[in-house]
């Protein structure tokens, strides 16, 4: 798809229909995330991939409440969801690569040293990549952070200590072509507005 278009189409969808996603497409989506760039080419950032009917649902439980559920209509279309990628977040990485020789002299290998965490930015790199994608193949996705059942979403995605997602990307084939969400019911702010050119 031209780029443009990917970027102008790209949107969350928050339901899907029952079609697969085959697994060339899941390798596709995860290749573009992991070509993203990453601090120090640390490349920190690993994916979990989930595409276990069974294991779906039961995440989606978990991770939902009855009361959510019931509030946010407009999510019920999640549970057709036919992949969850769940970009891993791994601070650890970063402060060893900042310790290395070449990097040594920045002062960054405790976390008090960093400006920003270079860990979060590179695994939001790696989720935007994986999102325009999704529209370059023609599915549609949602990213969401994770309120409910952080815990037990660790042990079932059995993560390493140290090791946590940065939220959970909803994968498949879009259902419904209406806006959900924020957007249905907030503006787009207009560029112009957003821009400082030479000072804010
Ligand atoms: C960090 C982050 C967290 C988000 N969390 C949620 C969420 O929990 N539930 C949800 O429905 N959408 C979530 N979204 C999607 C935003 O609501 C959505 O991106 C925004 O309203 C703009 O809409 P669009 O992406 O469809 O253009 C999240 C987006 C980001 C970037």
């Amino acid at each position: 798809m031209e780029f443009d278009a990917v970027l102008r189409r790209r949107r969350m969808h928050r339901s899907f229909t029952d079609e697969p996603v085959p697994i060339e497409e899941v390798n596709a989506l995860c290749e573009a995330a992991l070509r993203a760039p990453s601090a120090g080419f640390t490349q920190g950032t690993e994916l979990v991939i989930v595409r276990d009917p069974q294991r779906i649902r039961t995440i989606l439980e978990l991770i939902t409440t009855q009361d959510w559920l019931t509030n946010a209509a407009s999510h019920q279309g999640l549970r057709h969801s036919q992949v969850l990628i769940f970009p891993i977040i791994n601070q650890q990485a970063y402060l060893a690569r900042y310790a290395e020789p070449d990097k040594a002299q920045s002062g960054m290998a405790t976390e008090d040293g960093w400006p920003q965490p270079y860990w979060l930015v590179d695994a939001s790199f790696a989720t935007m990549q994986l999102l325009l994608k999704v529209v370059d193949l023609g599915l549609g996705a949602s990213f969401m952070g994770i309120y409910y059942g952080a815990e037990e979403l660790r042990k079932l995605l059995a993560l390493p200590d140290g090791l946590h997602p940065l939220g959970i990307l909803c994968i498949g084939h879009p259902s419904n072509p209406r806006l959900t969400g924020s957007p249905s019911r907030r503006q787009r702010r207009s560029t112009e507005t957003l821009m400082h050119f030479e000072q804010w």
